[in-house]
C-alpha cells in the first residue's frame, strides 16, 4: 500500500513542471507579459527540454542512489521516472515543432541544415523512442539479455542530449558542464560497479 501511494506521489510530482507551464501558458494567454517572457515559444521549449535532462539524469541515478543507500527497491521508481523523461522531451520536441518550426516538414528539415545541435537533439529522442516502448515487464520478458543491452544506450541518449544543450549555448556553458558532469559521474559509478561483481564473480569461482 505504501508502495503505491509512493508512486503516485512521485506521478504527481513528475506533473508539476508541466502543469506550472500550463499555469503560465494561461497567464501568458490572458496577457501576462512576465508569464512567459519576450519570447513565449522559446520559452515554452526551453523550460520543456530542461525538465526532459533533468528527469533523464534523475533516471540514471535510480539505481546508482539504490546502490549508495543499499535499497534495492528503489528501482522500482525508475521506469516511471524514465517515462516522465521521454513525455517531457517528446513534448520538448512537438513544441518544437510546432510552435519554432511552424509545424512545417519543410522548416524542420532546414533546421536540421542549419542548426547541428538539433541532430544531436533528435538522436537522443530517437534512441529514448524504443527505450519508451520496451519499458514494459513483457518487453523485459521478451529481450532477455537484449534488454539490458537495448536500455544501456541510455547513456549515449544521454550524452547526445548534453552534446544537444552544450552546442546550442549563446552564452553560458555552465548548465552543459553540469549536465555533462553528472552524465560521467553516473557512467563512471555504473562502470565501477560492474568492475567490482565482475571481480567478485572471478574470486567466487
Ligand atoms: C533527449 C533529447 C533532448 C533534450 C534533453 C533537450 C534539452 C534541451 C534543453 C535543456 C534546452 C535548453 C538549453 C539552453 O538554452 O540552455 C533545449 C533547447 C532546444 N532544443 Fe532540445 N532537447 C532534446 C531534443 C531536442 C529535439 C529532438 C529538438 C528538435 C528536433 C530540440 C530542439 C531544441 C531547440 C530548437 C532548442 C532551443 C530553444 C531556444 O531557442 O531556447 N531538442 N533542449
Amino acid at each position: 500500500m505504501r508502495i503505491v501511494w509512493s508512486k503516485v506521489l512521485l506521478f504527481a510530482a513528475c506533473l508539476i513542471p508541466v502543469a506550472m507551464l500550463a499555469w503560465d501558458v494561461w497567464r501568458a494567454l490572458a496577457g501576462d507579459l512576465e508569464a512567459l517572457g519576450a519570447d513565449p515559444g522559446e520559452a515554452i521549449v526551453h523550460r520543456l527540454g530542461e525538465w526532459g535532462i533533468r528527469l533523464l539524469l534523475a533516471t540514471l541515478s535510480v539505481s546508482s542512489i539504490a546502490r549508495l543507500v543499499k535499497r534495492p527497491g528503489l528501482i522500482r521508481y525508475r521506469r516511471m521516472v524514465g517515462l516522465f523523461a521521454f513525455a517531457y522531451v517528446a513534448m520538448h520536441f512537438a513544441a518544437y515543432f510546432g510552435i519554432l518550426a511552424g509545424a512545417e516538414l519543410a522548416a524542420l528539415l532546414a533546421d536540421l541544415g542549419k542548426r547541428p545541435y538539433i541532430i544531436a537533439g533528435g538522436g537522443a529522442l530517437l534512441i529514448l523512442l524504443p527505450l519508451a516502448l520496451t519499458s514494459t515487464r513483457a518487453a523485459q520478458r521478451r529481450l532477455k539479455k537484449n534488454w539490458r543491452r537495448l536500455h544501456r544506450l541510455v547513456y549515449l541518449a544521454a550524452a547526445l542530449a548534453v552534446l544537444h544543450i552544450a552546442w546550442l549555448a549563446k552564452v553560458s556553458y555552465v548548465d552543459a558542464y553540469i549536465y555533462g558532469a553528472f552524465t560521467l559521474l553516473l557512467l563512471g559509478e555504473r562502470v565501477y560497479h560492474w568492475m567490482r561483481s565482475k571481480q567478485r564473480a572471478r574470486q567466487a569461482t
